[in-house]
């Protein structure tokens, strides 16, 4: 089995990380690099994987370094990917992948597509309309009140939701998008939605598109800063499980949520093989809303989850697939008391100083090894570079992502927060209140 894993960032560290453990390379011999591919990786995937430069939003280029590299599975981590169509190019030539194909992975690339499919599926999530006029923008804001709600249609690299306080500002908002081509094509057409209140969960399913697994729930940390102040990023931190998401909620989501999702995929005749994201609202008279889908692992939310996934995740993948996670899941309900069954873990983002504005990159990064040498911590790369003097130093805005394992959330935020206190750089920057409930 040889397997390569597309993307660069923290989360496909976590991928890397849990598929070395994993039993589907337990016939294998020599060095694991040999098995375990990535492009374009990072310099921690480095450690445990051999990397390629490519360009993983070109199908061809990645069918040809499939070819070259002979590999049995690709796994595509971020949405990009997997929008312009690289499942489906690498599946039309016998490579198997997870992660589904450009017409399943429109449920993230287009918010007026899966908008249409939840109602059509009748998935509750807050009322809606697709505007692409100013005039339709206009009506639409004055059935509103503030916060508006408008999302730019297309994807945005996490720039594309927007919460105006006024009428005015929210006029701007929509002008800058649809006039002023503020986020190019991905602004042509704008979702103006009712503003919900509630508390936000990240539910993972992973499925063969009949059936599904659903990793441990996770709440993810937008803002840049403490008590969620500062613009939003690409996520500064999440922690797992969350304590109100018990059994008769995760049963809900599954009867309100997944189990329509799948089968609405299916009546479009649209074959999904990978993930499907839940981002989901719970409000405070107890109704679930589901505020969107990714096709994708979310980020940070992976580096909180993978590690205390309670099964052989490179199994799970496998079965996906292979289109049997039904026999996965027979195997693993029997082995409920395995040794992650109770475990908590937290994962907070260290980012370069200025972000998720301008940062400088360069600055040299110091106490890795003694942080990951901790016993439940794992360090994963996101925005590093190992240069020629064997220093690792910055270079993006999501520097590292330092997640703790322990017996309850409070014990792993100790240990996430003590971990961190070994590592340095210039101008890092962290929030100090990941899990905190
Ligand atoms: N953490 C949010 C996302 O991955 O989209």
């Amino acid at each position: 089995m040889k397997i390569l894993v597309l993307g660069s960032g923290g989360r496909e560290h976590a991928i890397v990380c849990a598929l070395a453990k994993s039993r589907v390379f337990a016939a294998t011999t020599g060095d694991l690099k040999e098995y375990l591919h990535s492009a374009p990786g990072n310099s921690g995937i480095a450690q445990i994987a051999q990397c390629h430069q490519a360009n993983i939003n070109a199908p061809d280029e990645i069918l040809a370094l499939c070819k070259k590299l002979e590999i049995d599975l690709a796994i595509v981590g971020p949405e990009e990917p997997l929008i312009v169509g690289v499942s489906d190019t690498l599946r039309n030539n016998g490579i198997k992948v997870f992660g589904p194909g450009a017409r399943g992975a429109k449920l993230e690339g287009s918010k007026s597509f899966s908008k249409q499919f939840m109602v059509k599926n009748g998935i509750p999530t807050a009322g809606f309309d697709v505007c692409s006029t100013m005039s339709q923008c206009k009506e639409a804001l004055a059935k509103r009140q503030a916060p508006y709600v408008i999302k730019a249609d297309g994807l945005a690299a996490g720039k594309g939701v927007f919460l105006p306080d006024s009428y005015d500002e929210a006029i701007d908002v929509c002008s800058n998008l649809l006039e002023g081509h503020f986020l190019g094509d991905a602004g042509n057409t704008l979702v103006i939605e009712d503003y919900m209140e509630g508390k936000e969960l990240t539910v993972l399913a992973m499925t063969d598109g009949n059936n599904a697994i659903l990793l441990e729930p996770s709440q993810d940390h937008k803002r840049v800063f403490d008590d969620n102040k500062g613009p939003n990023t690409g996520g500064m931190g999440a922690y797992s499980p969350v304590s109100w998401a018990d059994k008769e909620l995760l049963s809900k989501i599954g009867t309100q949520v997944l189990n329509p999702s799948l089968e609405g995929l299916k009546n479009e005749g649209i074959s999904y093989c990978g993930v499907l994201y839940l981002g989901l609202m719970l409000k405070p008279d107890g109704e679930l809303c589901l505020l969107e889908y990714n096709s994708r692992f979310g980020d940070p939310e992976t580096q909180a989850v993978l590690p205390i996934f309670n099964g052989d995740f490179g199994e799970a993948v496998l079965s996906c697939c292979n289109g049997t996670l039904g026999e996965y899941q027979e195997h693993y309900s029997l082995s409920s008391l395995s040794e992650n069954a109770k475990k908590s873990s937290i994962c907070v983002i260290l980012a370069s100083g200025g972000y998720p504005g301008f940062y400088e990159p360069g600055k040299i990064i110091e106490g890795i090894p003694e942080a990951e040498a901790m016993s439940g911590v794992e360090i994963y790369h996101a925005g590093t570079k190992k240069v020629a003097d064997g220093e690792i130093r910055t270079t993006g805005g999501r520097v590292l992502g330092v997640t703790a394992i322990s017996d309850s959330i409070e014990n792993a935020r100790s240990l996430a927060y003590e971990a961190i206190g070994k590592i340095k750089f210039e101008k890092m920057h962290y929030r100090k209140d990941i899990g905190e409930i």
